[in-house]
């Protein structure tokens, strides 16, 4: 009942094949179900009275054995509802889907815990990716928990030091190419071609987009059982978005939701091909061959799924929007500010691009809307270190601390009640 299907010329695969592109035409693939059995399958399961998480869909998953799942609680993250944010941008009913909350710290383990443990379904022993920081690091520690050989291919000096930290604990075999993401990306690809013994987990392999479709499961649930009117989410390699909108497709199709958000993507100005071409209302994308951005995370010009997310942004009558990097820095800073979360620059993207077009009145003040922030930034502290004002630095007495604190006169005292 789950096949693999091409999102171009409609070829159908087995699902245990190993493939990652349609042989026929060379498009992307996606798991298809048919709805009528899910629907079967979720009347006999428990899976409201389950806590939030990616397994709570279970019976939406396209495993098997439930039983040999990899996991590291996956999931079940946090829709704040952000009314000092929210009043700031003018946006009256706001809530930002914190993905940092995760075990590795991004939205990345959701895909994962079902790729790795798809890997194992078929009998996989090593696992790939190319990534600019949050893949590697969760790729590695799924690889850890299934014991399978994990490599990893980064951009040379291109990636925050706490994702990189993360791939080597986790004890994947870290290459740092001599070039950017998406350079890393053709070589894992041709890699896992050859190689039928590695299995390829970047976001084209479509069960990672499974895992990640659970984040819209989650919203809807979150708000009770109603989708928001937007979703906003950063882009980079195109699959987060294409996986939401999956998501919020499933849940309208199954009769979970009577609503369907429009999807809204927004990119860094330096790396932007997919915005560039919804702005330009062309249904193709041009690539960026030297895509730059401080937002290290989303710092791709030649994004794998961009037909996908063109489709999500199309059926949704969404949007995509640029912010450049001094609107990235200041959106994570007021983020912090307003409602203490700390994500790291690409995830304060959908922050920025909220801001930009509540400005131009392209957001309602009424729409319920969810902005999606996709990794922790803690990351990335050195952009920190770069953006903030440094801390004092004072003798070990009280007398100058006070004085700096400016607090060295006496207080007036507190009036009488
Ligand atoms: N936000 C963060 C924090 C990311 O790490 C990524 C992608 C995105 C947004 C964009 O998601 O690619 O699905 O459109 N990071 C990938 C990586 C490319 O290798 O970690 P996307």
């Amino acid at each position: 009942m789950i096949h693999l299907q091409c999102i171009a010329c409609g070829k159908k695969y087995n699902e245990n094949k190993i493939i990652y592109y349609c042989k026929q035409c060379g498009d992307l693939l996606e798991v298809k179900y048919n709805y009528e059995t899910l629907k079967e399958k979720l009347k006999k399961s428990n899976w409201r009275s389950l806590p939030l998480s990616v397994w709570r869909y279970t019976p939406l998953m396209p495993i098997h054995d439930p039983s040999k799942t990899i996991t590291l609680n996956e999931g079940g993250t946090g829709l704040h509802q952000c009314k000092r944010l929210g009043k700031l941008l003018k946006i009256k009913h706001l809530y930002v889907k914190n993905e940092g909350e995760n075990p590795t710290g991004s939205f990345k383990d959701r895909g994962m815990t079902v790729g790795v443990t798809k890997a194992i379904e078929l009998n996989m022993k090593i696992v790939i990716c190319a990534s600019t920081g949050n893949t590697a690091a969760s790729l590695a520690a799924y690889a850890a928990k299934a014991a399978l050989q994990c490599i990893v291919l980064i951009p040379s000096g291109k990636i925050a030091y706490g994702k990189l930290a993360q791939a080597m604990i986790y004890g994947a075999k870290v290459v740092q190419v001599k070039g950017n993401f998406d350079q890393a990306l053709k070589i894992v690809l041709e890699l896992s071609e050859k190689h039928k013994k590695i299995y390829l987990l970047n976001s084209i392999n479509p069960f990672r987009i499974e895992g990640q479709k659970s984040l819209a499961y989650e919203i809807c649930d979150q708000l009770k059982g109603k989708a928001p009117d937007k979703v906003i989410v950063p882009v980079g390699n195109a699959g987060n978005i294409s996986a939401i909108w999956k998501g919020l497709s499933d849940f309208h199709q199954l009769n979970l939701t009577s609503n369907l958000p429009q999807m809204i993507g927004i990119q860094a100005e330096g790396a932007a091909p997919i915005a560039q071409a919804v702005k330009e209302g062309s249904n193709s994308v041009i690539p960026i061959g030297q895509p730059e951005t401080v937002a290290t995370a989303i710092r791709i010009g030649a994004p794998l799924s961009w037909k996908k997310a063109m489709r999500a942004i199309k059926e949704s009558k969404g949007t995509a929007e640029t912010v450049t990097d001094q609107e990235i820095l200041e959106a994570q800073r007021i983020l912090a500010r307003h409602e203490g979360l700390f994500v790291e620059p690409a995830s304060a993207s959908s922050i920025a691009g909220l801001k930009k077009l509540a400005e131009l009145g392209r957001v309602d003040a009424d729409d319920t809307t969810v902005c999606v922030v996709t990794g922790h930034g803690l990351k990335d502290p050195d952009i920190i270190m770069q953006t903030c004002e440094k801390p004092v630095e004072i003798e070990a007495e009280i007398e100058p601390i006070l004085e700096y604190l400016g607090l060295s006169k006496p207080l007036a005292p507190i009036a009488a009640q």
